[in-house]
């Protein structure tokens, strides 16, 4: 992907629109008005993100000597989320609009005193956006003019509904009716998906579908090293489908309900210098994320403040990236110390810790987590991929294409096998030849219908890296060459068979 993209036309309309109509992303149960929170992959989609997954699972486990993957199971005992803090701690902040029905997370609703001359005149709210100053302050000049009150404006100080004083619930107007005395105080909301195991439906069958893979990790930690053959310092991934009650779905795929997570714990010695080995891995995620193509300028680092972190935690960074909505998280590495093997541990009465064969010693190994969503990073792609871009065709005429600049590692298909004509006989077997032999190691496309030029274009919207035609240059001149066309610079070249699949040995791994 080229730095210059995700620019002005790259607007989250035109991403759920070309996902819809090129089938890479539906609204789950769309049929029924569609599910709030939930999606479903289409047949470009799912190998999109299939393509994901692979490079995450190749390079993170496959390419390394010290890292083993699990698949662990999404319900697990009630007592893996006791111990590790999810029943009582996994909640969001919830308010409640009692006029409109309307739930909102508490930390995502901003407000502001009306300040005139040193007098509160009122409150204005407005949800977290990229302009939530902006909204508040349009607002709160609104209100000053309406009331007609006299004197200067203070700038708004924003500040979330967690901070709002009690005696201010009542006065901030709700988002979904502009009045206020409708908003209840926050109260805390688990997140967890409950459901009920076995027949029975009492408290003794409650269960819960997992809101992250991590906790597989650590409850198989003993199983792993009891057969896995690992010594220290090892991790373990895992791939999978994580389900959150989330208040406030939202911005397509980047908040949803139900999503898939790559997650990894790198068990380390409690002596190690871990915050080496955190830096070690944040550098390791950025670069993973380049060679799948995401461009560097719409990548940064955050640092959580110390102060605010979780109580086990000893840091944690964030890759961030620029979505059109905002700069927003897409992976968390965190330190998390040994809090979650030894509160399995003591949960369990199964000892978790280590043999120092060095110190002679035991010890419960520390741990550090990079832990990504599929669907960030593919919403992630999505964005940085899109272009649309003037051209002029051969006969001079110019359009508007639609391009997905996507890395040929994770493109869908990889390559179009068109032959130039579709009623000439030699052009579609040799074409066909062509594409029987390459969809053994690619995901590739053969079409045969249409203008070529439409045909290109049809690829160029999918992130097709190349097109490959067969033509009249193929069966009547020697060398068996095609052409091939590629999909950002519209260059054309002959091409033979054997240098066609060493190009893509080189760009596919
Ligand atoms: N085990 C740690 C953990 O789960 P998290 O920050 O809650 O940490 C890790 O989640 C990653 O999972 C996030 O950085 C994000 O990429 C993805 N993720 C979390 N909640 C998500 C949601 N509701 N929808 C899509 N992706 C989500």
């Amino acid at each position: 992907m080229s730095e210059s993209a995700a620019s002005a036309e790259t607007t989250m309309e035109n991403l759920v629109a070309l996902s819809k109509r090129r089938g890479f992303i539906f609204p789950s149960s769309e049929i029924y008005g569609g599910f709030n929170g939930f999606f479903d992959y289409g047949p470009l989609g799912s190998e999109l993100k299939k393509n994901i997954r692979d490079c995450w699972w190749d390079d993170m486990v496959r390419r390394r000597d010290d890292i083993v993957g699990l698949e662990s199971s999404i319900i697990m005992h009630p007592k893996v989320w006791e111990a590790s803090g999810h029943v009582d701690g996994f909640t969001d902040p919830l308010v409640d609009c009692k006029e409109s029905k309307v739930r909102y997370r508490a930390d995502q609703l901003f407000f502001a005193p009306v300040v005139v001359e040193a007098n509160t005149v009122g409150y204005v709210s407005a949800l977290e956006s990229e302009r939530t100053t902006e909204e508040l302050q349009e607002k709160a000049e609104t209100m000053k003019r309406k009331k007609a009150v006299q004197g200067t404006l203070a700038p708004v100080e924003p500040k979330d509904f967690t901070e709002a004083r009690e005696d201010e619930y009542a006065l901030i107007p709700s988002p979904a009716t502009g009045e206020p005395g409708s908003l209840t105080a926050p109260r805390s909301f688990n997140m967890m998906f409950q459901t009920n195991v076995g027949a029975m439906t009492d408290g003794s069958s409650v269960a819960y579908l997992r809101p992250e893979t991590a906790q597989g990790m650590f409850v198989d930690f003993k199983n792993v090293v009891d057969t896995g053959r690992v010594e220290l310092p090892f991790g373990i991934a895992q791939i999978g489908k994580s389900v959150r009650n989330e208040i406030t779905p939202r911005n397509f795929i980047f908040r949803s309900r139900e999503f898939e997570q790559m997650e990894m714990e790198y068990f380390i010695h409690e002596d190690a210098d871990w915050e080496k080995e955190h830096k070690i891995w944040i550098q390791w995620c950025w670069d993973w994320l380049k060679s799948i193509g995401l461009p560097e300028s719409h990548l940064s680092l955050f640092d959580h403040e110390k102060a605010k972190l979780a109580f086990y935690s000893r840091g944690t960074t964030d890759i961030m990236f620029k979505y059109p909505f905002g700069v927003q998280e897409l992976w968390g590495i965190a330190a998390r110390g040994n809090y979650d093997l030894t509160q399995h541990a003591n949960a369990s009465g199964k000892s978790h810790e280590i043999f120092d064969e060095a110190t002679k010693k035991k010890f419960v190994p520390h741990v550090i987590e990079p832990a990504v969503g599929v669907d960030r990073i593919f919403l992630a792609i999505l964005c940085a991929a899109y272009a649309e871009e003037e051209v002029t065709d051969d006969k001079g005429k110019t359009e508007t294409r639609t391009v997905l600049r996507l890395s040929p590692r994770i493109a869908p298909v990889k390559v179009a096998v068109l032959p130039l004509l579709k009623n000439k006989e030699e052009l579609t077997t040799r074409a066909k030849a062509l594409y029987k032999k390459l969809q053994r190691r690619y995901a590739v496309f053969y079409d045969e219908a249409g203008a070529i030029g439409r045909r290109y274009r049809r690829q160029d919207e999918i992130g097709t890296p190349w097109c490959v035609t067969i033509d009249f240059d193929t069966i009547e001149k020697e060398g068996d060459t095609f052409t091939l066309r590629e999909r950002d610079s519209m260059e054309q070249k002959r091409i033979t068979e054997a240098e066609l699949l060493t190009m893509l040995d080189e760009h596919v791994y």
